[in-house]
């Protein structure tokens, strides 16, 4: 784990990355559509896995994980927006995600300690997500648990969706409790004008699918998201040249 500490560090406050979703990259030229965004100098590829019972929609599964593994450089970071975390946790751990989010509505306030554990024994970093109904006040104790808090800014299942506005009281409460080292990730509709939003509400962790995919120039479309939630977080306008 120890290549990717400074993605984590507790010692200072992180700077704004965009984690990459490929959900909607061209599958059949994944490879290219992954180095595109490491060229612009993407860390974190977000990997969307669904279940078609959490959520309405199938997406890629442990062998798309490990081929993705084989291909890049990057952290991967697996959303699990599926209704059985722990029975497949193992499986994407071994295909070589870094980190494993589950989702705070598929898993009891009181299972969710010991299998935190679990996935930490797999090597893994761990998180948690929150759905757009589900509270702030529903992970309270679950945070100084995990590294990453995932907020949904969609209802999981699909890309290319707007951005829920009203969400964004419940990023605010979360960051007041985020200690450095850990992540409060932003998931669902986010381009250049909410990613804006997002990071000045607290966000260090934007997942972008279509406004990076569907850009026609994923690096650059990269390149200026990460730069916008850059510039947001440390409440500056235009950058200084
Ligand atoms: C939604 C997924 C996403 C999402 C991102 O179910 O968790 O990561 O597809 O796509 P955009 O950025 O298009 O909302
Ligand atoms: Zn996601």
């Amino acid at each position: 784990m120890s290549e990717w500490s400074h993605l984590f560090d507790p010692n200072s406050a992180a700077p704004a990355r965009i984690a990459p979703s490929v959900l909607d990259a061209d599958f059949g030229r994944l490879a290219a559509e992954i180095a595109a965004v490491e060229a612009g100098g993407c860390e974190v590829i977000h990997l969307d896995v669904m279940d078609g019972h959490f959520v309405p929609n199938l997406s890629i599964g442990v062998p798309v994980v490990a081929s993705v593994q084989k291909n890049s450089k990057c952290f991967l970071d697996a959303h699990l927006m599926i209704a059985e975390p722990r029975r497949y946790a193992a499986a994407f751990a071994k295909a070589g995600a870094h980190s494993l989010t589950f989702h705070a509505e598929t898993v009891a306030p009181a299972d969710r300690e010991k299998l935190i554990g679990h996935i930490r024994g797999l090597g893994c970093r761990v998180g948690i997500a929150l759905n757009p109904a589900t509270p702030a006040d529903a992970v309270f104790d679950t945070i100084p648990l995990v590294d990453i808090i995932l907020v949904m800014t969609v209802w999981p299942g699909f890309g290319g969706q707007k951005f829920i506005a009203d969400c964004l009281p419940k990023i605010e409460a979360i960051a007041k409790r985020l200690r450095h080292g850990q992540w409060l990730q932003v998931d669902g509709g986010i381009n250049l004008d909410t990613a804006r939003v997002a990071a000045a509400a607290g966000a260090n962790s934007l997942v972008a699918g279509s406004a990076i995919y569907r850009s026609g120039d994923a690096r650059e479309a990269f390149r200026q998201l990460q730069q916008a939630a850059r510039e947001a977080q440390s409440g500056g306008g235009p950058r200084q040249r």
